[in-house]
């Protein structure tokens, strides 16, 4: 079958070996991910690569394969030259990620630069076989690992990279901060046990809050995991180690509990009149628990911890339902 896609398809494979097969002649490339841990075993099972600081390496690799320029564009991989004349790498001077889908086909890529300049991360442009907001990095090497207990959602390729070789090898990674609905679609199809582990930054807090929107409207309750000081899960393990990262796994907080939480920390409860702020918002989070005996096990949980009584919290939520109304 010779139809776009399939050529694609075809693009997308070669030239992830291109890059593959190129990384390993680069001792520049080869020494960031050494200081990123990511030995050569590694670098193999993803298939990482590295894009030349060249115009167009790749074009003219692809071409000499009997590649049409035409369709090296339609593969996102390279553009028309402002003058007219030629071709020019989408990607350069980067390391390259290829992103798969879950038959493990290459259907795109990620490309980081080696040092601070922006964009930090350039991805293959939406073309006939990818779009961004409808895949998850790294769920084709979940679904070849049996026995999964459940999906930890990160932001990153290095946040699944760190991971898996760390041995869990159930992380899937939403490419930014904003989870789509079809990326929850995708993932309800292989577990309902989400467990979101964005970074602890301000970014990360926002779309923690927004994945656990869109979760829950498709029925999964996700947990959430909380990293230290503005982490991310490729940071916390360089720094803390495997061990203290299952740890954390194990401390996850319902999405409710992390809300409450999140809450708590824009008050300053020790005054009186911030507390009551913070306990009327915590009600409006308590009235959105659907189960009866949910709400009542945190009506009893925050009844106790900050000292109010459950028929006030109650009280509070019913204000809030008829406001609702
Ligand atoms: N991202 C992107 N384009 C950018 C920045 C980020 O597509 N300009 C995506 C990438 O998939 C990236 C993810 O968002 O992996 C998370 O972004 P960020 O936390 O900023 O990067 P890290 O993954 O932590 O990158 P690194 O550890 O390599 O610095
Ligand atoms: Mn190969
Ligand atoms: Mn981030
Ligand atoms: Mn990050
Ligand atoms: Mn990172």
């Amino acid at each position: 079958d010779n139809s776009l896609k399939n050529r694609i398809f075809d693009i997308n494979k070669l030239s992830s070996e291109y890059y593959h097969k190129n990384l390993f002649t680069n001792k520049t490339a080869l020494e960031y991910l050494s200081k990123r841990k990511i030995n050569s075993k590694i670098a193999k099972e993803f298939h990482i690569g590295f894009a030349n600081d060249s115009w167009d390496g790749l074009v003219n690799f692809l071409k000499n394969h009997g590649i049409a320029e035409e369709d090296i564009v339609r593969a996102g991989l390279a553009s028309r030259k402002k003058n007219g004349n030629g071709y020019v790498d989408r990607f350069r001077n980067r390391i390259i990620f290829p992103i798969y889908d879950i038959k493990s086909r290459v259907i795109g890529f990620g490309g980081r630069v080696l040092d601070d300049s922006l964009p930090k991360y350039l991805n293959s442009p939406d073309t006939l076989v990818f779009s961004k907001g409808n895949h998850l990095y790294g769920l084709n090497n979940y679904l070849k690992s049996s026995n999964q207990e459940r999906i930890i959602l990160v932001e990153g390729y290095m946040d699944v990279i760190s991971l898996y070789r760390s041995g869990i090898t159930c992380a899937v990674a939403s490419l930014g901060t904003a989870l789509t609905i079809n990326q929850v679609k995708l993932l309800k199809q292989y577990s309902s046990n989400i467990y979101v582990c964005y970074d602890s930054d301000e970014a990360g807090q926002r779309a923690t809050l927004k994945a656990i929107d869109i979760l829950t409207r498709s029925g999964v309750e996700p947990k959430v995991i909380i990293l230290p000081n503005g982490n991310d899960p490729d940071d916390f393990i360089k720094e803390n180690g495997i061990e203290e990262f299952e740890k954390i796994i194990e401390k996850a907080l319902s999405y409710i509990e992390f809300k409450v939480y999140l809450m708590e920390r824009k008050y300053d409860i020790t005054k009186e009149s911030q507390k009551i702020d913070f306990l009327r918002e915590m009600a409006k989070i308590l009235s959105g628990i659907k189960s009866s005996v949910a709400r009542e096990i945190y009506l009893q949980k925050y009844s106790d911890k900050y000292n109010v009584s459950k028929e006030a919290i109650l009280a509070e939520m019913g204000i809030n339902n008829k406001r609702e109304l």
